[in-house]
């Protein structure tokens, strides 16, 4: 098998062929990890892997997170079968969801941006995938960076935006946080509006989601005019690229450089995700 990197947006988003995950040699992921700071969203299909094989090939990328046991019931931890690896799903067994975000759209965010240190990749693989719906979009940032006009790119260049904590990409309230009704008063950490990539160098815009953002300094109208304005720039359809989702299909994202988000689709019908989340390095 030779590993082909096939660009499907210019410098965004590319497919991978030629890999088979269940051997990788360190020349071949050296390869897909180029690839993925490269291009920011990369996609393998056909990899009918186990939770084994996709944890020990993300962990190339760097540490794992782990899924939140605290919270867990004894039964349901003792029903997992890898620590490392978290499901997204609709499908209910015995009266409880197998995985999180249930079939509601998410809307469009960055995983984690909540946390000081957010995570860099994040690896999704689909299993089940309902006829319809539940698309998964990207929206590359260094472009819409670049894109911006340069009277706003000097406005935004000492500004930050806090990134809320206490809410899902589906908009639930998390476990532990009260809910509130101003966003000033959002829990969460606070992260320059421009933000230099580690590893290549280049400028992304980074602003986390816009539910519950704020930019502190600013008054409450004046940042949601911002961010209204930023939003803009952010998700235009030049700079989305669009997954419909085939079984087995693997993506890694770079969070550091893509926006995301998905459909909501149909209760009935059945999706099931694996997930893998890599955490920065302390
Ligand atoms: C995620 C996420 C979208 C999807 O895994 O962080 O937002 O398509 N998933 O399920
Ligand atoms: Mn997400």
């Amino acid at each position: 098998m030779t590993i082909k990197v096939t660009p499907i947006q210019n410098d965004f988003v590319a497919d991978i062929s030629g890999v088979d995950l269940h051997h990788i040699s360190d020349q071949t992921f050296e390869i897909i990890f180029q690839a993925w700071l490269k291009f920011g969203v990369v996609r393998l299909r056909a990899q009918n892997i186990n939770e084994d094989v996709l944890q020990t090939f993300s962990a190339r990328f760097g540490p794992l997170e782990e899924i939140p046991f605290g919270r867990m019931s004894e039964a349901a931890k003792a029903k997992v079968k890898n620590r490392f690896v978290t499901q997204l799903s609709n499908i209910v067994v015995d009266g409880k969801p197998i995985g999180g975000l249930g079939n509601a759209e998410a809307s469009w965010h960055s995983d984690m941006t909540y946390v000081s240190a957010p995570p860099p990749a994040s690896l999704l693989l689909g299993i089940e995938i309902p006829e319809t719906g539940g698309d998964t979009y990207f929206a590359d940032q260094y472009a819409a960076f670049a894109a911006l006009p340069a009277a706003l790119k000097l406005r935004i260049a000492d500004l930050t935006i806090k990134h809320n904590a206490a809410h899902t990409s589906i908009g639930s309230l998390r476990p532990g946080f009260e809910p509130f009704d101003d966003p000033r008063q959002a829990p969460g950490t606070v992260h320059p509006i421009i933000r230099r990539h580690e590893e290549t160098g280049r400028q992304a815009l980074y602003l986390g989601r816009r539910e519950w953002a704020y930019v502190p300094g600013l008054s409450l109208a004046d940042s949601e005019a911002l961010l209204d304005e930023l939003w803009h720039y952010a998700t235009r359809p030049e700079r989305v690229w669009r997954q419909t989702w085939q079984p087995f299909d693997l993506i890694i994202w770079d969070n550091r450089r893509v926006l995301h988000r998905r459909d909501d689709f149909d209760p009935n019908s059945r999706r099931l995700m694996k997930r893998c989340q890599v955490l920065a390095h302390a």
